[in-house]
């Protein structure tokens, strides 16, 4: 047997980066539908690091079943999935994969809006079908995105970087988050607003906040009733944002003109309406999802764990372990 350091890991990584972990450590991967993460790590007392993913929830009661636990790095941005709380009572770090995925998460953004605006999965649907039968002045007519205005709720890393894709686009920028970006509206003329009038005036609402209960069902049955009919939303974000109930029917009945959704409130499920209507695009969690950013993202992860286990603060803390001072941190 080995005495290298054992790391739980719950889903596979691309080869390269799995390789060199598994030289470095003793990576106990568990892969499965319904993982019990729990059951996992109460079977592994001896693990020092967790690689989670947001698929599997890090409650309190998966930190009692490990008591050796040093360190739990999030592969993702997004860490909603881990109550950092009780990690921070337990002294055991929490990271995450900031930065990396900016770039790749707000490409798909602009897939997605592209996609729904010129209809782009319908049209290939139809030529798909063969029913293209040839040139025609009023064939799926879209909507332009030049001068349409781009509503923004959160303006950090991604909204920013989406932003940024928007004025390319010749879309105006407004903005909503819960700090003002004064040096992006005095550069780029980004324009503050508060969240109903946000959601009043974007052409476009998207959404780059980071996901608690405090904003659960932030686009709710009446939030949709106030956006503009022809508007669209998108959210790369996290599912449970938008009561995605309530958007179907919308949906559905036209009170909004159209949805690209990247996440899902039921992951891996999704509302059965959804599938069926031809004014929503639906992508599969895969915000993230290039060879280049996954590849980062795994250094990244790797990188925290080498830290940790080392005794060192690892790099890529997520916020509220960055913000808790030095005498109340029992590690450091
Ligand atoms: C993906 O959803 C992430 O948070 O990285
Ligand atoms: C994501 O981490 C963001 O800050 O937008």
């Amino acid at each position: 047997m080995t005495d290298k350091p054992v790391v739980v890991l719950t889903h596979h990584l691309l080869p390269e980066v799995q390789r060199d972990m598994e030289s470095r450590w003793n990576l106990i991967q568990v892969e499965g539908g319904k993982l019990n993460l729990a059951e996992v790590l109460s079977a592994r007392p001896e693990a020092r690091a967790l690689i989670s993913f947001l698929s599997e929830p890090v409650t309190r009661e998966v930190l009692k079943c490990t008591p050796n636990l040093e360190i739990i790095a999030n592969y993702a941005v997004g860490y909603n999935n881990i109550d950092v709380e009780a990690a921070i009572e337990n002294g055991i770090w929490v990271t995450h994969t900031p930065d990396v995925l900016t770039a790749a998460t707000a490409d798909q953004t602009m897939a997605l809006l592209l996609a729904v605006a010129r209809r782009v999965v319908e049209g290939d649907r139809l030529v798909r079908a063969g029913g293209f039968d040839g040139w025609a002045s009023d064939l799926m007519l879209g909507r332009e995105l030049n001068g349409a205005i781009m509503g923004i709720v959160g303006m950090g890393r991604i909204g920013s970087a989406v932003a940024a894709r928007a004025e390319a686009f010749g879309m105006r920028v407004i903005y909503h988050s819960r700090s003002r970006k004064p040096l992006l509206e005095k550069e780029r003329g980004y324009r503050f607003v508060e969240f109903d009038d946000l959601v009043e005036s974007a052409d476009i609402l998207s959404l780059h906040l980071p996901y608690s209960p405090r904003v659960h069902h932030l686009i709710d049955q009446s939030v949709l009733a106030r956006m503009k009919p022809d508007a669209f939303l998108i959210n790369v974000a996290r599912g449970p944002l938008v009561d995605e109930a309530a958007l179907a029917r919308c949906l559905k009945e036209g009170c909004i003109g159209g949805a690209g959704l990247d996440v899902y409130e039921h992951e891996p499920r999704v509302n059965p309406l959804l599938t069926t209507l031809g004014n929503v695009v639906l992508a599969p969690h895969s915000g993230s999802a290039t060879g280049h950013t996954r590849m980062q993202m795994g250094r990244m992860v790797e990188n925290s764990v080498v830290a940790a286990l080392a005794g060192k603060r690892p790099p890529h803390l997520v916020l509220e372990w960055r913000e808790r001072k030095p005498e109340s941190d029992p590690r450091v």
